[in-house]
């Protein structure tokens, strides 16, 4: 069993929601140790309240995993027995247009990170990566992706995954590192930045922006509610055979113009109407298409259900309605996030600030 867990990237979206779930719902009775860089994508707001109230069982440095020094501290002090690895530079758009810190952060860090624990190895239990079902490329009208799946990442973003899974799993066979891996579908939910589909659709729809959907939406995503995920890579850390990797998914499958418009239609009906009362589906505007778009993507998770139970408990349409509800409840962090005041929290803490919002 783990006691001094360390969470890379825990100030994200995933890794807020994972470090929650460890602290408030699950029987986890360790230390997390929560290290993220703080870059645009990291907003320390998505964890308020979880430093007072575990004040001796939670501690935040602000460190990028690609500096060893830094590294080798933490885990010394800290006495770090296991690691679950989310940070990662995470948009497919952004690797798009500026690949550097997706090499960097996505490969080297991992590097980095697998370095500190095979150099403690005989401290190690588990080093836990979290990666993307991205890794698998795309899919055309049939099929799921399984964990035999030959990898064909299609942009940077997942081309850096599929890489720093490679890392991890060379390690468990190279060094004998006890290693997990979860590749998962996408997710959605509280605290995402509002760079994703998801997020930015529900923003835009309450404000009676534009909503912008690449090509014809015909794109498909196999979407999985946050806590199924945060509830998933807890089983695999703690049941997990080490050297595999689970699929993660959600069995809901959505082309994009799907999504866009389910969303539409609740907050039609929860909201006050539009401007002439048009319908928010009027606010759907085609953008030029992504380059190098991946069609579909599906799991196969059969493996996770069979050896872990594991399946998810929210359908996409109940974790949608969740999800609405969280940003409108929410105005504070979203008009935070969304005028970048985190950003000027962050600088007047910690000093500089790394990366463009
Ligand atoms: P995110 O972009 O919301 O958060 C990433 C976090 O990592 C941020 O807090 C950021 O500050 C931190 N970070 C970035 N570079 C760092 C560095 N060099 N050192 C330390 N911290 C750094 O991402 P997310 O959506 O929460 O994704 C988390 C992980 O899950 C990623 O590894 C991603 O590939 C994977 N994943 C995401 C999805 C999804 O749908 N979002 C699906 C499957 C897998
Ligand atoms: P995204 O949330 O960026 O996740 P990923 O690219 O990792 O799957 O995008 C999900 C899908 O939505 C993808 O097919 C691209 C599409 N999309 C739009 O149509 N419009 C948008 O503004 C965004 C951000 C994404």
């Amino acid at each position: 069993m783990f006691n001094n867990l360390l969470v890379t990237g825990g100030c994200g979206f995933i890794g807020a929601n994972f470090i929650r779930h460890m602290l408030y719902d699950s029987d986890f009775k360790g230390r997390i140790i929560n290290v993220d860089k703080l870059t645009y994508a990291g907003n320390p707001e998505n964890l308020t309240g979880v430093a007072e109230e575990f004040d001796k069982r939670y501690l935040f440095f602000r460190a990028d995993i690609c500096d060893a020094q830094a590294m080798a501290k933490i885990f010394d002090d800290c006495r770090i027995d296991s690691v679950c690895h989310f940070a990662a530079e995470s948009h497919v758009d952004r690797s798009i247009a500026a690949p550097d810190a997706f090499i960097q952060t996505n490969i080297f860090g991992t590097w980095q990170l697998l370095e500190q624990a095979r150099l403690r190895m005989d401290q190690m239990v588990l080093f836990h990566h979290v990666s993307t079902d991205e890794v698998y490329g795309s899919l055309g009208e049939t099929g799921l992706f399984t964990e035999h799946t030959r990898y064909d990442p299609s942009s940077p973003y997942s081309a850096s995954k599929a890489s720093a899974d490679h890392l991890v799993s060379a390690y468990f066979r190279t060094y004998g590192l006890p290693v997990t891996i979860s590749n998962c579908s996408n997710n959605y939910g509280p605290y995402q930045f509002p760079e994703k589909l998801i997020p930015l659709m529900i923003l835009n729809a309450i404000t009676g922006d534009p909503l912008p959907v690449y090509g014809r939406g015909t794109n498909v995503r196999d979407w999985l509610h946050v806590t199924d995920h945060c509830r998933a890579i807890r089983e695999i850390m703690l049941g997990g055979r080490r050297g595999q990797t689970y699929n993660v998914g959600g069995n809901s499958e959505k082309t994009n113009m799907e999504v866009v418009t389910r969303i539409c239609k609740i907050m039609d009906d929860s909201l006050p109407a539009l401007e002439d009362r048009k319908p928010r589906t009027d606010l759907i505007t085609y953008v030029a298409d992504r380059p190098g778009h991946d069609l579909r993507y599906a799991m196969d998770f059969s493996r996770l259900r069979e050896e872990m139970g594991w399946e998810p408990v929210e359908t996409f349409e109940t974790g949608l309605e969740k999800t609405i509800q969280w940003y409108m409840d929410n105005h504070k962090w979203v008009d935070r996030v969304k005028s970048g005041q985190y950003r000027q929290w962050i600088k007047s803490h910690y000093g500089s600030l790394t990366g463009r919002a």
